[in-house]
């Protein structure tokens, strides 16, 4: 459920239409519902009460200061990937206590800004990152605590390129391997063993990849037991899919149910890593229509987003709904949406059907609130758009609209 919906044919993101949204703000923009966000954490939330648990909402999805803190003042805590993430959850005001931090390749500075910090735990995905981790807090005399990412080999049947929890994949240490891993972080004077971790990918829409995930885990946790390996946390990571076209994931309830049951008596505190469930939803790109073409073979409907600003498409062939920001009569046709950008690939969608739409019509990108602005780039030295919020009919400008001095600002100027 989300709050972007017509009123007498016009697009509203809550109680502000669109159309005046773009007139303050102009395209190519990112509007989020502050509404749906709120809604969706604690949709996701609410569905492990009962259960000692902690959502730590994955800041990759969506990064924007004023979302990170809107979600921490919700009692969320963050799963970072990066120092900058670190930074920015800080910033954001995140306590970071419910801070933990995933990744195959930390850098040295970054691990010792998260010691510094003292966040819950790293999840650490190699040997030799255990052995760095360990290394930097013996210099800092002090303990890290760690859960090791197990890679289950559980084929979580989403997009490859999001899988992550597959033998062949680059993430965790193989679950045969990771045993021996725990008897030398249980015996590092600068390691303390907390959790056991795992994410076996994104966009998942059934429940038994995890469920089967989690049954290995369990196992596994036996075996630790057995070397007088004492654990806290049990963190599942992220995954859970959602509806960009006629995908039925499961709803939160749902799937906090089946983990539930399948916790029992496991007297553990769960950390999870929601991050699309939390954003995709949540926000729209807007884009204006500049040109429309028809050559013999095709329809083009030319916009001013590009992959630049939406990578999804052109990425992994995604599919994002598309919608007139204002609702007309007229026949569909059958059209390519793309953006400026000089390559083939720069598509928001392909072969879709949509009303004959004028130049300067405003459309709608749905579901682009996660994995959308975190993933743009100023390829083809285009300024970013600005991202807003709108919460009933307040609106907050929560990044402002780049301009070209942004896109040579760090270069020297060789002349
Ligand atoms: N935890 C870890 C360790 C992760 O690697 C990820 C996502 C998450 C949590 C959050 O997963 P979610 O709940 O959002 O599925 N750019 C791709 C998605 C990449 C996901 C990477 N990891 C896309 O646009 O589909």
């Amino acid at each position: 459920m989300h709050y972007f919906e017509y009123r007498n044919g016009k697009l509203f993101a809550e109680d502000v239409s669109v159309e005046d949204l773009v007139k303050e703000h102009d395209t190519p923009l990112y509007i989020y519902s502050a509404k749906t966000f709120k809604r969706h954490f604690e949709a996701f939330d609410s569905a492990f009460e009962g259960i000692d648990h902690l959502t730590c909402y994955s800041v990759k999805a969506n990064s924007n200061l004023c979302i990170l803190k809107m979600l921490s003042e919700m009692g969320s805590g963050m799963d970072i990937v990066s120092g900058g993430e670190l930074f920015r959850a800080l910033k954001a005001g995140v306590d970071p206590q419910k801070i933990v931090y995933s990744g195959v390749g930390k850098r040295e500075h970054e691990i010792r800004e998260a010691l510094i910090s003292d966040i819950l735990m790293f999840n650490v995905e190699s040997r030799q990152e255990l052995e760095k981790i360990n290394q930097v807090a013996v210099e800092m005399n002090t303990k890290a605590r760690i859960s090791l990412r197990i890679n289950p080999d559980v084929d979580p049947k989403t997009h490859p390129y999001i899988s992550t929890g597959l033998k062949k994949n680059k993430f965790g240490l193989d679950i045969e391997q990771a045993l021996e891993s725990y008897k030398l972080a249980r015996d590092l004077s600068g390691i303390d063993p907390v959790g056991i971790d795992c994410h076996i990918g994104s966009q998942l829409t059934s429940i038994e990849p995890f469920i089967e995930a989690l049954n290995r885990i369990k196992k596994f946790h036996l075996q630790l037991k057995d070397l007088g390996i004492e654990i806290k946390y049990l963190d599942l990571g992220g995954g859970l899919g959602i509806t960009y076209d006629e995908e039925t994931p499961p709803h939160p309830v749902e799937f906090g149910k089946a983990i539930k049951e399948n916790l029992k008596d496991l007297n553990l505190t769960l950390i999870l890593e929601p991050g699309r469930v939390i954003a995709g939803n949540a926000g729209i790109l807007v884009t204006k229509v500049l040109y429309t073409k028809e050559s013999p073979s095709k329809n083009f409907i030319i916009v001013d987003a590009a992959m630049n600003d939406l990578l999804r498409p052109s990425l992994y062939g995604s599919f994002h709904r598309i919608e007139c920001a204002e609702q007309k009569d007229g026949p569909a046709k059958m059209a390519d949406v793309v953006g400026p950008i000089c390559e083939t690939g720069d598509f928001l969608a392909q072969d879709r059907e949509i009303r004959e739409v004028d130049q300067d019509e405003l459309l709608a990108v749905f579901s682009a609130g996660a994995y959308g602005f975190t993933m743009s780039s100023q390829y083809n030295s285009r300024p970013r758009g600005a991202e807003v919020i709108v919460d009933g009919d307040k609106v907050t400008l929560a990044r402002r609209r780049e301009v070209y001095f942004d896109l040579v600002d760090l270069e020297e100027q060789c002349f």
